[in-house]
């Protein structure tokens, strides 16, 4: 199948989250079953590859009452899968890949998508979008008549792409808001991402968890009715990582690289961690690690929150990587320097100090208020970190507490500052058990969470995507 993927990130031209890790690494896994994906992403200043033009690939189009020019440009991910990068450079000249004016500059690629695939002259089979930055697009392919199958696929409900009255108005969404939504349908709520639910003709989500979560008040951001009403075609697939961009016994980031028979090595890393985090040199008591956005999201208050009493009741050492929140930096920038030979922030996003992280910690740590599917987990478990996770969305569907048997971490259930502290200390404890924490490292490392399993269930919403728009056709 010819699979196109319409996305705002995409590994390594543009990262700030998962998504990019998944888009690309999808891709990757498709063409490995051999499909013929390609991706479609726009081209932000900060994305400074080598292009090539792309045949046709100049067009101009009106939007919001201006003429504006849009180029296309052709790049490859690895195995030679096809990028083409739309460019425009009022709407995507900036550094950042996210800024104040997403909505217009989402409105504008989103609605450009069906030109792109006419000038390309592509034929896709699959139309796969992600995330409230693509939603509009089974809108405007249905406007602009093209009968192609579409997925669309929640990474992160917390954005959802929400507009006011003036921007509806002035950006002409008005127009068309209602025209192809089935009148027995709930109201689409004004945002992009609740047009994507109820336009695509497949929804998924990257955790069958989190799946059923957001049918929920408490986790369906407001669009539960929506997600409801197509509960028949709504979907959970847990995500994968990239086994070979993931491998600890190959990575050029690790200070020492080794594998589940070689694990003694691996206290190489731990060293030259402590060492990086400026945190005293020990081998023998738990070390910590944490990458991840700094939002309310990943549980960051929750980790504020509890490191006066983590710093007296355990022993064990803290690094932290990521950035967000201003409020969340200055906490924690503060606590490092209250307990410099416990805790160390960095404040950047730092792919090399990250690996390190995976590599060198004993314990991972992911107390999320709510999260899609997670891959800090999954990556820590490949490099035998072992994780500690709240129970919700993909961690639940990934990480299974010890005490249940044959588990592969230490959860805790509900959102607060003593549960997690205890399952911390449980960690902690276990750590101290020598050979049974090896066994559980070693254990977890051998756990399969490529994209093996996960790209066959996308084929499968692919064909049946194909067939609904078949039968739609007769
Ligand atoms: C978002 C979610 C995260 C998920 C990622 C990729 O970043 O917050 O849970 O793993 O998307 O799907």
């Amino acid at each position: 199948m010819k699979i196109m993927f319409i996305a705002s990130e995409a590994f390594p031209f543009a990262k700030v989250g998962g998504l990019a890790d998944v888009t690309s690494s999808l891709a990757i896994a498709l063409h490995d079953l051999g499909h013929d994906p390609c991706l479609i992403l726009p081209r932000y200043g900060s994305t400074r590859i080598p292009v090539q033009d792309v045949r046709r690939g100049n067009f101009v189009v009106s939007f919001m009452g201006h003429s504006e020019q849009v180029a296309l440009k052709m790049t490859r991910l690895e195995k030679g899968i096809p990028v083409y990068l739309v460019e425009n450079d009022d709407y995507f000249g900036t550094e950042e890949i996210y800024t104040q004016d997403d909505l217009k500059r989402f409105l504008f690629f989103s609605l450009n998508i069906p030109a792109v695939i006419s000038q390309l002259d592509l034929h896709p089979d699959i139309i796969h979008c992600h995330d409230w930055h693509t939603a509009l697009v089974p809108l405007w392919l249905k406007k602009a008549k093209m009968k192609l199958p579409c997925i669309f696929t929640i990474h992160n409900l917390a954005y959802q792409g929400s507009f006011d009255q003036q921007f509806f108005l002035d950006s002409g969404l008005s127009s068309v808001w209602q025209e192809y939504i089935p009148v027995s349908a709930p109201r689409p709520s004004p945002n992009f991402m609740g047009q994507g639910i109820l336009l695509a003709d497949i929804v998924t989500t990257v955790s069958p968890t989190y799946a059923s979560e957001i049918l929920t008040p408490q986790y369906g951001g407001q669009l539960e009715q929506l997600l409801n009403y197509r509960r028949d075609e709504l979907y959970g697939i847990v995500n994968g990582i990239d086994y070979d961009e993931y491998n600890p016994a190959a990575d050029p980031y690790l200070e020492r690289n080794y594998d589940s028979t070689t694990m003694k090595r691996r206290a190489d890393n731990k060293l030259a961690l402590q060492t990086k985090g400026r945190l005293p040199q020990k081998l023998d008591i738990p070390l910590i690690g944490m990458v991840s956005r700094l939002e309310e999201q990943k549980g960051i208050d929750l980790l504020i929150r509890v490191i006066e009493q983590f710093i007296i009741e355990t022993k064990a050492q803290l690094v932290i990587l990521g950035q967000g929140r201003e409020d969340y930096q200055k906490a924690l920038t503060g606590a490092a320097l209250k307990y410099p030979q416990r805790v160390s922030v960095f404040i950047a996003n730092d792919e090399r100090l990250a690996r390190l992280i995976y590599g060198g910690s004993d314990i991972f740590l992911m107390p999320s208020r709510f999260e899609p599917c997670g891959l800090g987990q999954l990556i820590a478990m490949r490099y035998g970190a072992v994780p500690v996770v709240r129970r919700t969305g993909g961690l639940a569907d990934t990480v299974k507490d010890v005490a249940e048997g044959n588990g592969n971490g230490f959860v805790f259930q509900n959102y607060n500052v003593s549960e997690m502290l205890e399952a911390i200390k449980r960690a902690e404890a276990s750590f101290y058990q020598r050979e049974e924490w090896n066994n559980l490292m070693r254990h977890n490392m051998k756990l399969d969470f490529s994209w093996n399993t996960s790209a066959r269930k996308y084929e499968e919403i692919y064909l049946r995507a194909r067939k609904m728009c078949a039968t739609q056709r007769q």
